[in-house]
Order: structure tokens, then C-alpha cells, then sequence
């Protein structure tokens, strides 16, 4: 992907893009400003080997570069992962294939209209990464929507917790939410735990 000169149209469904002026974009640009960096999709593999995960839902595909740890971590586990833009979730899909993952199921379809058609399938999640739709108000929608997806010790990962201040708002909005315990901020990124074992407490780490 460093090296490819095919380029995307992207449909934009997110907050915008604050580096790129055109819709068409290359994939090696893409991956660049785009993607997950290396340090955070290490720790997503971590977080699903370690976790022993066997359900995961992933909002916000791109290249796929997350999807590909998170399948490769937990060769068992079902990834779901959902994409908006046409054209992105056509190379992910093609490309992910390509590498001999089973496991990943691909959806193409906006955040919103994904839920709207869960709400009748019992899937519990545990591990969920919340990873596209950098607006505040929107995160807190989709914290919602996955309120009744999770179990005791199920881990919810936000990407840019610090992108805007409405991102920030949304950050500390859900770290006090009645049902989420533990919080761990990364800058980059923050994990809520739900363990009603445990008390309501922030964490703050640098990777
Ligand atoms: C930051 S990228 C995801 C990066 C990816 N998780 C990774 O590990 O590299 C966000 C993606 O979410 C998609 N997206 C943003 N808002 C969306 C929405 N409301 N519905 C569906 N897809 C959306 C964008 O098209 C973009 O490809």
C-alpha cells in the first residue's frame, strides 16, 4: 500500500478530512493520514489476543490495516468491520481476501443504517473499535447504539479522543456514563471497560 499509485474516490460520511482538499485520494495517502499507525494497531492486536476476543465489530474500515491485525490476533474470532465509502470498502475487501483472511466479515454501509439493522440480531461484542465519524455528537450516538451489544468485560476503543473539542467532549461525556466503570486514556485513543466489579475510575497512560 506504500508503494500504490491507485486511487480512491472516497465518500465522505465522517467529520471531513483536515488533510485532503479532493475526494479522489491515493491509497499510500490514504494509508498515511488516514489509517491506524502502527503503535495503535499493535495494541489492537494485543488487546484481542489478550482478551481472547471472539466477537468484534469494527466502525470505520479503510485500508483495513486495524481489521487485518484484529483478524490476524484471534484467527477464531468473527470481525465485523463497516464502511461507508464504496470504493474504500472494495479495496479493503479485495485486499484483505487477497491475504487469506476468513474471518472478517465486510460491510458496506454508514454507521446509522448498520444499527438501525441490528436492532433486532442479539450480537454481543467483545471487542468493539469505534474508529471513523470524528463528531461529537455522533460518537455519543454510536455509544448508545452499542450500549445493549456489550457484556461485562467487553473493551470499547475510540480512535482521536482528542481530534476536536467536540471529540474531547464526547471522550469525557462517556468516561462518566453511568455504565461504563474504567476508562483508559491513551491520547490517541481511550478504552471503556463496563466490569461492574469495578469502581468508576480514569487511567491515564502514555504508549
Ligand atoms: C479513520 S478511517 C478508519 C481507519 C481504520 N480503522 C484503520 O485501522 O486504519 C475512518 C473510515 O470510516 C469511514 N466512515 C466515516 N464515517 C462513516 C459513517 N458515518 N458511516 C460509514 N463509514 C464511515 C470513512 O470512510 C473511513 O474510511
Amino acid at each position: 500500500m506504500h508503494e500504490s499509485n491507485t486511487s480512491l474516490y472516497v465518500k465522505d460520511y465522517g467529520a471531513g478530512s483536515r488533510v485532503f482538499k479532493s475526494n479522489n485520494r491515493q491509497v499510500k495517502d490514504i494509508l498515511q493520514h488516514n489509517c491506524s499507525t502502527e503503535k495503535d494497531t499493535q495494541l489492537l492486536y494485543r488487546l484481542c489476543a489478550y482478551f481472547k476476543v471472539n466477537q468484534v465489530l469494527e466502525l470505520g474500515t479503510s485500508l483495513g490495516i486495524a481489521t487485518h491485525a484484529m483478524a490476524t490476533a484471534r484467527p477464531s474470532a468473527q470481525i465485523t468491520s463497516i464502511e461507508g465509502s464504496p470504493e474504500v470498502y472494495e479495496f479493503a475487501k479485495k485486499t484483505l481476501k487477497k491475504k487469506g483472511l476468513k474471518n472478517v466479515s465486510f460491510v458496506k454501509s454508514t454507521f446509522k443504517d448498520f444499527f438501525e439493522k441490528q436492532i433486532s440480531k442479539p450480537v454481543i461484542y467483545d471487542l468493539i473499535y469505534i474508529d471513523g465519524h470524528h463528531d461529537g455528537e455522533a460518537t455519543l450516538s454510536y455509544f448508545e447504539n452499542i450500549l445493549d451489544k456489550v457484556h461485562n468485560d467487553t473493551v470499547v476503543v475510540f480512535d482521536d479522543i482528542y481530534w476536536s473539542i467536540d471529540m474531547t467532549r464526547a471522550w469525557n461525556q462517556i468516561c462518566k456514563h453511568t455504565q461504563v466503570t474504567a476508562s483508559i486514556d491513551c491520547f490517541d485513543l481511550g478504552m471503556v471497560f463496563f466490569r461492574k466489579e469495578q469502581l468508576q475510575e480514569r487511567f491515564y497512560i502514555k504508549l
